[in-house]
């Protein structure tokens, strides 16, 4: 059973194609990421799913309910934390519960019965009376969570939930989204351009750049399927043309490039590749400043399958 499926989402703004065909699906109970840098088309997919934006063709559905043809019952099925928050600051977190509560028709005992349970649920309870505005950045961020799970959803939208955080609440909000995903039996679609986010948090995940999906799987799936470990040489000096003939000749190497005095390839074995490819450098009058190898991360497989780094690209989408 699927709990979210896009299939095949255009959205154009003016010029931009901001969703360029996104189809994807999430399954229930899973903690699903769409990984992309700034501009790739995450918010736009997110509010095409909370039914904010109308997509100009495809199809989606929230919870079995199409986002176009049943947008209310997509709605009460579905909660939305936006990448701005929408937080009265100047109110209690108790005050900005209770409102929204209400906004969802929620009354009396059983409204403030939620409110007590999500302020236990994202650890605000001893600051519930207190105005938000005196709030650390990660308590803000968790009663805007809090804020979309009042009408108790089965599938939670979050966009960017950790952007602007210290990397110590990073963590924290890490934890808090798995402990929720268990204890409130949540389908969770993330947004996020941590690659390390989507890393330790999704089960699965998909990379989103220019308005499409361009892979998805588990990440592991993702870094195995590159098949081998990056090996990095440093050059004392500018030959990067020389060794990259070296490298390229060696045995089992792949995707060998150079970039300025640095050389790359992926080899299936680093640790039993790098003696011989010394040698081999060395034989050829190539002096090599020092050498190391990585397993594949998310940026590799990013870099892979679009050709660009995923940092050149993020710093391109906020411009
Ligand atoms: N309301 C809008 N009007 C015009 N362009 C928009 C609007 N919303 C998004 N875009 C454009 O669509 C593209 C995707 O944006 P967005 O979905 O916000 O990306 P992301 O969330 O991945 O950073 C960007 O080029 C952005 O500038
Ligand atoms: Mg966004």
């Amino acid at each position: 059973m699927d709990a979210i499926v896009a299939d095949d989402v255009h959205k154009r703004y003016g010029e931009i194609e901001a969703l360029d065909g996104v189809s994807f699906a999430v399954r229930g109970g899973e903690v699903f990421a769409l990984l992309g840098p700034n501009g790739a088309g995450k918010s736009t997919t997110v509010r095409v799913l909370t039914t904010l934006t109308k997509p100009d063709s495809g199809s989606a559905t929230v919870a079995g309910h199409d986002v176009v043809r049943h947008p209310n019952r997509a709605r009460s099925a579905l909660g939305y934390v936006p990448q701005d928050s929408g937080i009265d600051r100047e109110a209690t977190g108790r005050e900005n519960l209770m409102l929204q509560g209400r906004i969802y028709g929620m009354r009396g005992s059983e409204l403030k019965r939620r409110v007590d349970e999500l302020l236990e649920l994202v650890g605000l309870a001893d600051a519930a009376d207190r105005i938000v505005r005196g709030y650390s950045g990660g308590m803000k961020r968790r009663l805007d969570i809090a804020l979309g799970l009042v009408h108790r959803p089965s599938v939670l939208f979050l966009d960017e939930p950790t952007t602007g955080l210290d990397p110590e609440a990073r963590v924290a909000m890490w934890e808090e989204v798995q402990r929720l995903a268990a204890q409130e039996s949540l389908t969770i679609l993330l947004t996020t351009h941590y690659l390390e986010e989507a890393d330790q948090l999704a089960d699965r995940l998909a990379i989103v750049s220019r308005g499409r999906i361009i892979v998805e799987g588990t990440p592991e799936e993702l870094k195995r399927g590159l098949q081998g470990e990056l090996v990095t040489v440093d050059l004392q000096n500018g030959q990067a043309g020389d060794a990259v003939a070296v490298v390229e000749r060696f045995e089992g190497a792949r995707e060998t490039a150079a970039d300025g005095q640095q050389v790359r390839t992926r080899v299936p074995n680093g640790a039993q590749a790098i003696p011989a490819l010394l040698s081999a450098l060395e034989g050829a009058g190539i002096a090599v400043a020092s050498v190391a190898t990585s397993r594949p991360s998310l940026d590799d497989v990013y870099l892979h399958y679009t050709g660009r780094e995923f940092s050149a690209d993020d710093a391109e989408g906020q411009a």
